[in-house]
Formats: structure tokens, C-alpha cells, sequence
């Protein structure tokens, strides 16, 4: 007799194709939930093929704010996260009403949010942006509008550096994984590894430690590359080096140890992991699949205002970043 065992992955699969459902992961999801899902990417990516998925249900492993853009750009379709309550503190630390109150400071500015914001912050912006795309995006603002932009201030400082803008005001948000991996731990790690390449997240608090390392020499400015998640994976495809230090969540580790195996990938602070997005589990993801939860809904009149700025945001840079 045999015995047909079915394994989690088959059984996710199966359920997904029952209830015609795309499952999207991104990049900083456990190892197996990437290997599962049909497309696996950085929030640039997903963003574009959540608007074009011909699936009826999105499931979305991520934190909310992926899943809530996902339910902006397909407002028709069922949007499922495995869990509602993986947040996200770089979201949080702006919300609404803040965002209101800084607009009525600055009159006429454009508003410039990156996709870590909720729906409410979307809806009272003019362009989002991704850490892919974020420099293009604040380039296509007519030089000479103020610019806001949020909530991220290790990313707005990057975009501020490579645009030279100076009428852009910066929020001082930031992300308590990307601020946590800081300039002394970066520092240390290229002194152990000095031909290694350096990935660095724009988010990082140790970007600018990365740009003066290589300013001052002690990194050669063509091993220093800042870039978004899905950025690393096709600067990993490309590389000759043989070894490359990694500063972003180490759920990244896992595609690029796919994309290039033969280079050794290293985490600059190997404790740098998301809780939240953590908090999507393999088990999550089957009763996400069996029961139809956590469904992601996000009010009409919410939604209508912010679809414009996140329709921008995904006509705007090369695309890439996803598979
Ligand atoms: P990416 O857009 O680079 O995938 O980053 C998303 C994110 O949440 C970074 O912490
Ligand atoms: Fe948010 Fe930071 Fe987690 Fe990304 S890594 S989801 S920015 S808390």
C-alpha cells in the first residue's frame, strides 16, 4: 500500500489554488513561507503585482500596511494577511493627524510617504514611494516645491544626499530593527572582512557610518552599495566579490543565499530580525488559507483618496526587485 504523505507546503498550495488565491511573501518572511509563495519580493514588486494579480484572493505575508496597499490597488479582490496584528514602527510612528498639522506648517508642499504608512497617512499624500524608487520619486517633484517627506529619516537623509534637495523636510521616524544595526557594528564587521562588499538598507542608522567609511577610504566607495531588499538581490546576482556584509533584517539572508551560493552573505548585526514580520508563521499561513482570515479591509472613502498616491508610486522606477 502506499502512503501519500502531504507536506505543509503541498497542502498550502492546494489550498491556494482551491480558493484561487496568489500568496505574495516578501523578502524578511521566514524561509519556508518564501519558498512557498507563488512570488516573492520587496514592497516595490509585490505593490505592482498586487494591482495586476488575476487571482480573486491575495494572501499577503507581510506586515499590514503591504496587505492594505495590496487592498488600495485591488480594491475588488479579497486581500488576506495570516495575521492583522503585525504592525510595523516605522508606520506607527506618524499617523493622520500628525501628518495634517505638518501639511498646514508647509502650504503647497508635496507630500512624499514611503509605503510604511497606513492608509490614513496614504490618503493625505501625493506620491508614495518605496526605498526602490524613492530618489526618482522626490526627482519628479518640480524643483522648486517643498517637499515632506515620511516617515523615515535614514532614508530621507539618502534621498536628501543623492537629490541635493534642500527645500525637503525630513520626519524623524525610523524602523527599530534598521535604526538597531548602527555605524560601530557596521565599522567592525568591514574591518574583519575589508574585500567584502557592503548592502546596506537606506533605513539602516548605519548608512551614512557606510558612505563615510568609503568617503574616508577605510572601504572602497564601489563596495558600498545602499540599496532597497530587492536591490541587494540583483547587485547578489552580479557580484564577483566573495563575500558581502548585509545590513537589513536577516530574513533577507535567505534569497540571497539562493540568488548567489557561492558568495558568503553576512549579517552586520545578526539580531536585526522583524518581530512582526515574524509574526507570520507557517501555521498562520495554512489557517489564513483554510479559514479565509485575517481579512484586510480598508474604508472605501480611505482607500479612494489614497489610491492616486500609491498608483504613482508604482508607475515610477525600473522594474525588478520580485520573482
Ligand atoms: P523594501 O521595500 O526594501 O522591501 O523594504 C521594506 C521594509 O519594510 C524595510 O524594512
Ligand atoms: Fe517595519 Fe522595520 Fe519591520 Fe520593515 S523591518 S516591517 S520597517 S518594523
Amino acid at each position: 500500500m502506499t502512503v501519500t504523505v502531504q507536506t505543509w507546503a503541498d497542502e498550502v498550495r492546494t489550498l491556494a489554488q482551491r480558493r484561487n488565491a496568489v500568496i505574495l511573501a516578501h523578502n524578511y518572511q521566514v524561509p519556508e513561507i518564501q519558498d512557498v509563495a507563488h512570488h516573492t519580493g520587496d514592497s516595490l514588486a509585490l505593490s505592482r503585482i498586487a494591482a495586476t494579480a488575476e487571482a480573486e484572493t491575495i494572501v499577503f505575508c507581510g506586515v499590514h500596511f503591504m496587505a492594505e496597499t495590496a487592498k488600495i490597488l485591488s480594491p475588488d479582490k479579497t486581500v488576506l494577511i495570516p495575521d492583522a496584528r503585525a504592525g510595523c514602527s516605522l508606520a506607527d510612528s506618524i499617523d493622520a493627524d500628525q501628518l495634517r498639522a505638518w501639511k498646514r506648517e508647509h502650504p503647497g508642499a508635496v507630500v512624499v510617504s514611503y509605503v510604511n504608512t497606513t492608509a490614513e497617512v496614504k490618503a493625505e499624500t501625493d506620491i508614495c514611494c518605496t526605498s526602490s524608487n524613492a530618489v526618482e520619486v522626490v526627482d519628479s517633484v518640480p524643483a522648486d516645491r517643498e517637499v515632506l517627506f515620511l516617515p523615515d529619516q535614514f532614508l530621507g537623509a539618502h534621498v536628501r544626499r543623492i537629490t541635493g534637495r534642500d527645500n525637503m523636510h525630513v520626519w524623524a521616524g525610523e524602523c527599530h530593527v534598521h535604526a538597531g544595526i548602527n555605524g560601530a557594528q557596521l565599522a567592525a564587521k568591514a574591518a574583519e572582512d575589508p574585500d567584502a562588499d557592503l548592502y546596506i538598507h537606506p533605513e539602516c542608522g548605519c548608512a551614512t557610518s557606510a558612505l563615510y567609511l568609503a568617503g574616508e577610504g577605510a572601504v572602497p566607495a564601489e563596495r558600498v552599495k545602499i540599496l532597497s531588499t530587492g536591490g541587494m538581490l540583483d547587485a547578489a546576482r552580479a557580484t564577483t566579490s566573495k563575500s558581502v556584509l548585509v545590513a537589513t533584517e536577516i530574513g533577507m539572508l535567505h534569497q540571497l543565499r539562493k540568488a548567489a551560493p557561492e558568495v558568503d552573505f553576512r549579517a552586520v548585526n545578526d539580531r536585526a530580525s522583524c518581530r512582526y514580520m515574524k509574526m507570520i508563521t507557517p501555521e498562520k499561513l495554512l489557517r489564513s488559507l483554510r479559514e479565509g482570515v485575517d481579512e484586510v479591509q480598508v474604508a472605501p472613502a480611505i482607500a479612494a483618496r489614497a489610491r492616486s498616491a500609491v498608483e504613482r508610486m508604482i508607475a515610477i522606477g525600473t522594474p525588478g526587485g520580485g520573482e
